[in-house]
């Protein structure tokens, strides 16, 4: 069957499609219903079910005679190790410290937040939550312990569980201090935090607060897995939004568990033993969806790749691993093949790879030239794919696993079964091919998409649902063509996209405007060769706080570093006297935009 009749299938018997795709999981209540419509708009699926997720994506597979079956394989250039963990170890190691965590007090409906850099230990914390039905936050390292504070109080976690540290390549990241600093900072507070402790510095505990991983799971008895509801939450993930705050995207279980077993074969085609590896961080959605849970639900083997593209130690790193593992569905940024193709434009360092089928980019948009230097170096099918948090896997798609479509460059290809996706104008009308418009989707979200934002239901509404009635909006404008193909073509919101990060300039903007001598600022996104987008700063200082523009550039840039994090890679802004804005006094974000890059470009300031 071809991707025309799928989608046909899917779009005939939406629920009937689902119920089918959800005979690939393990139920202990099956569903007999597939969506919940009771409070539409607001949609749920699979309610009336009962499941575990960590039986799905751990257990299950052991029991199928597949324990010795590598689940994890840690790559870690950075500490110059390897190391394979096999489904039965993997059972055995996330039931004891599921044991652990249980005997301290955690269970169904707890929250835990996970702040680890990528080793395994993060995929078995994230899976020991699964197990107990408590609800997983995962923090990216890359946040300062001001964002950390802001979701410990957002999300008010029983416990917080991290590692001592993370390696980049040039500094050790101090994530103990890190956590110590935000539960201080924080109103609401932690009962215990599990440390796992990293040869590479251990950190000091605090005692009657934190245990240490290895010797809190001495002697416990390992957990099984606890059924919980089809809608219960499995984890929020915190994304950035048009204002400061952080939105905490809600990851309904069974949903989750129905649609990600479903996009491991249709779209990246792999299956049990086979091995798939998603270079990302388990920080970000890619690494919730197909770092941890969809390769292993599937039963595949999981590469954790701790490093870089480049400078671990060369733009051969990601060649090495593949070829090394055998990786059969490699998934990247197209930020970080511009890194390579930086380095190695020719591609002498790219070997034959006879494992790999495909190469699968999201994230951002993909540049033409990155799809080409893939193609002709890769020699095989470089699909873009589009997605956000808030649905954890691609709207749109070439479906490989059910039909290799035509490529056209530029574009993620067509929309996903589970998703009616239509263009429309400001009016909320859908417009004609080839128009631009705000790209929204017809309600209900397929399953395992958010069904709200966590404690938040209300900005939900708001963000996504009241703009356009009875459609999703995805904050993304572009187009569709005649042949049904989508294009991406930027954000409609302040939302800007670094080196494949999502990050929000209102969130920059509130801590720039905390400095005391600024008075006005703007915080834009402006185009970067390598990272898509860079953050670029102006600031109007009060009148007669007579300091050194320079000086109160260098305080901003370390503040950004200080209160949102290295991640935000906020390191220019400028001083003016004045920001150009509407009569009515709203700022021309767009406009600066675009005399930035025009001006950043003919100075040869954009940055290469
Ligand atoms: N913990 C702590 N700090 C981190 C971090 C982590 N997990 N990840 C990144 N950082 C820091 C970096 O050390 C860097 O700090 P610096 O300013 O002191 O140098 C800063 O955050 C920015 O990092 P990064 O965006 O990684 O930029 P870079 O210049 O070091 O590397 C690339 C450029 C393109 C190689 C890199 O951005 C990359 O690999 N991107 C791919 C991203 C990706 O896979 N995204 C997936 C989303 S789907
Ligand atoms: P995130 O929630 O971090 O995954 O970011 C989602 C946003 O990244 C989307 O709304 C898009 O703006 C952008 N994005 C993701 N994938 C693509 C893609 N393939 N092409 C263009 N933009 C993309």
């Amino acid at each position: 069957m071809g991707y025309a009749q799928v989608y046909g299938q899917w779009q005939q018997d939406p629920e009937g499609f689902w119920l089918s795709a959800a005979g690939g999981i393990d139920w202990v209540t099956p569903p007999t219903r597939a969506l919940d419509d009771s409070r539409a708009p607001l949609y749920e699926w699979f309610t009336g079910a009962t499941v575990n997720t960590c039986w799905n994506a751990v257990d299950r597979h052991v029991i199928a005679g597949r324990g010795k079956q590598p689940a994890i394989i840690h790559d870690s250039p950075v500490t110059a190790t390897r190391h394979v963990i096999t489904y039965a170890e993997l059972q055995d190691r996330v039931a004891r410290l599921a044991g652990a965590l249980k005997a301290k007090g955690i269970a169904k409906g707890d929250r835990v937040i996970i702040y680890m850099p990528m080793v395994p230990e993060a995929l078995e914390a994230m899976l020991a939550c699964a197990r107990l039905g408590a609800i997983h936050s995962v923090v990216f390292g890359g946040f300062a312990a001001n964002e950390l504070a802001v979701r410990i109080d957002d999300c008010t976690p029983k416990a917080i569980i991290a590692a001592s540290c993370g390696i980049e390549p040039t500094r050790v990241v101090h994530y103990k201090p890190l956590v110590d600093a935000a539960i201080d900072m924080a109103d609401h507070k932690p009962d215990f935090c599990v440390i796992f402790q990293r040869e590479q510095e251990v950190a000091k505990l605090t005692p009657g607060r934190d245990v240490a991983w290895h010797e809190f799971q001495y002697g416990v008895t390992p957990a099984d897995c606890v059924p919980v509801e089809g809608n219960h939450p499995a984890y929020i993930l915190y994304t950035s939004g048009t204002t400061g705050a952080p939105k905490g995207v809600v990851r309904p279980t069974a949903g989750h568990l129905v649609a990600l077993n479903w996009t491991m074969r249709a779209i990246y085609n792999v299956g049990h033993g086979d091995v798939f590896w998603a270079a990302s961080d388990v920080g970000w959605v890619v690494g919730h969806s197909y770092i941890c849970y969809g390769p292993l639900i599937a039963g595949c083997t999981t590469v954790v790749y701790e490093g870089k593209p480049v400078g671990t130690p060369d733009a051969a790193a990601f060649w090495r691993v593949i070829a090394e593992h055998r990786v059969k569905s490699f998934f990247t940024a197209p930020t970080a093949l511009r890194a390579i193709k930086r380095e190695d434009p020719d591609g002498k360092l790219v070997p034959g790879l006879p494992d790999l089928q495909a190469l699968y980019l999201a994230g951002e948009r993909a540049d033409p030239d990155t799809i080409h230097w893939a193609q002709t170096h890769l020699k095989v099918p470089v699909i873009d794919h589009w997605w956000q948090t808030e649905t954890g896997y691609a709207i749109a798609a070439n479906p490989l696993g059910i039909e290799h479509l035509p490529v056209k460059i530029g574009s993620p290809t067509v929309a996903m079964p589970g998703y009616d996706v239509q263009v429309l104008d400001e009016g909320g009308h859908p417009v004609s091919p080839g128009t631009l418009g705000a790209i929204a989707i017809r309600l209900p979200l397929p399953p395992g998409t958010l069904p709200t934002l966590w404690n938040a239901e209300d900005r939900f509404c708001k963000s996504y649902l009241n703009h356009f009635p009875g459609y999703y909006e995805t904050g993304d404008a572009g187009y569709i063509d005649t042949d049904g193909y989508l294009y991406i073509m930027a954000r409609t919101d302040d939302v800007i996209n670094v080196a494949g990060h999502r990050l929000s300039t209102g969130a920059m903007e509130e801590v720039l405007a905390a400095h005391r001598d600024v008075a006005e600022c703007a915080v834009i996104g402006v185009a970067d060769d390598l990272k898509g987008q860079s953050p670029l700063g102006f600031l109007c200082l009060n009148k007669g706080a007579g300091r050194d523009p320079a000086d109160v550039v260098r305080e901003c840039v370390a503040l950004m570093r200080d209160k949102i994090g290295p991640v935000a890679d906020f390191k220019r802004a400028v001083v003016v006297d004045r920001l150009p804005k509407t009569r009515s006094g709203k700022i021309l974000r767009g406009t600066m935009v675009k005399i930035a890059d025009g001006q950043l470009r003919s100075m040869g300031l954009a940055k290469a």
